[in-house]
């Protein structure tokens, strides 16, 4: 019996000492000291053994157990220290390269745009996409009867809301909040129940503009568009201003920009034209005006309205309007660094 003892502990300490890896040690661990084990079942035989073999016996057995165990505690730490458990790490390999993101072409026309007028003294708020009939369409004084309306297709929630049509809802939140002067612009999404095609989308970005004072004329109105233009597109450019009708504005004008990629020679962007359509704009009606509370004959003001997808297809030479949304990587890493 004591030399089986024995013959289990060598053969246990030498399984233990070969183990190269955590799993290996284990097994070595349940074929001697598992239920099955072969020293558990040397143990389990002790009590069959006559009362004057039985101490020696039970005291080398016991022994034996002790030194298997404490073998395996001291091979876990060797196998843990030596990293066995996974491949080796080599720590001056080079990292796994996260793919870095980058704003969206949009989102960075927008933020320029707004940068601008910041410069110049404006402030930048937001409006709700969800907007009543009354701001969307009453306050600007675009009653339910006027054509204008059919400019407009709108989405309807249901009666009296609806997805804005245009940003310029905004002006008369932030008029109604505050007595003049006012000089904000106003970005985001708006809404047009229009057939999608290259330049036409359903869902599209505008950014108005709007400045309140007293004493407020048609010429601040072509000097701010003129030095954003400038600032916009480059130093060289020029504005036009061709009368234009809308309901929120008198007189009303459409702004273009003289086309910076052939210098009015005529190309693709400017259709040959040699101008490029930026904007609405004009002089904030007295309607409007009175509608929020101000006093037309005391105060006077102009109003912009400007498409981001237009200006970021003017300024990039972009095509297709569906581009923008359709978040093709190909499309939108060539604006990483732009
Ligand atoms: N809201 C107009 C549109 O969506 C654009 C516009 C024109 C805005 C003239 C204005 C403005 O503030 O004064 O077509």
């Amino acid at each position: 019996m004591i030399e089986e003892i024995e013959r289990a502990r060598q053969e246990g300490l030498a399984c233990i000492k070969s183990a190269d890896t955590i799993a290996a040690l284990e097994e070595a661990r349940l074929e001697f000291l598992g239920r099955k084990g072969a020293l558990t079942l040397l143990l389990r035989q002790l009590g069959r053994l006559s009362p004057e073999e039985r101490p020696a016996a039970g005291q080398a057995a016991n022994a034996a157990r002790d030194e298997i165990e404490a073998a395996i505690v001291r091979r876990k730490e060797e196998l843990a220290k030596a990293g066995t458990q996974g491949p080796p790490l080599d720590i001056t390999l080079p990292g796994t390269r996260l793919p870095l993101g980058s704003l969206h072409p949009l989102t960075k026309i927008i933020a320029q745009v707004c940068d601008i007028f910041l410069r110049m003294g404006y402030q930048v708020v937001t409006g709700p996409e969800i907007e009543t009939e009354y701001y969307n369409f009453i306050a600007l004084n675009i009653p339910p009867d006027h054509p204008a309306r059919d400019d407009h297709a709108s989405f309807y929630i249901h009666e009296g809301l609806l997805l804005r049509t245009e940003t310029s809802a905004v002006q008369v939140r932030v008029m109604e909040k505050q007595p003049p002067p006012v000089r904000m612009v106003s970005p985001g999404r708006v809404y047009r129940r229009d057939a999608v095609d290259a330049t036409h989308c359903h869902t599209f970005h505008q950014i108005e503009g709007l400045y309140v004072d007293r004493g407020v004329t048609f010429a601040h109105l072509k000097g701010t568009l003129e030095l954003f233009a400038r600032e916009m597109f480059g130093a060289n450019v020029n504005i036009r201003l061709r009368p234009d009708y809308f309901p929120f504005t008198e007189p009303s004008a459409e702004v273009a920009v003289s086309c910076f990629g052939c210098e009015q020679k005529g190309c693709r962007i400017c259709r040959h034209t040699g101008w490029l359509e930026l904007a609405g704009c004009g002089m904030v009606h007295p309607k409007v005006l009175e509608n929020v509370g101000y006093d037309p004959e005391e105060f006077t003001g102009f109003a912009f309205g400007m498409g981001a997808e237009r200006i970021a297809m003017h300024k990039f030479g972009i095509p297709d309007i569906r581009l923008f949304y359709e978040n093709d990587l190909r499309f939108l890493r060539q604006f990483a660094h732009v």
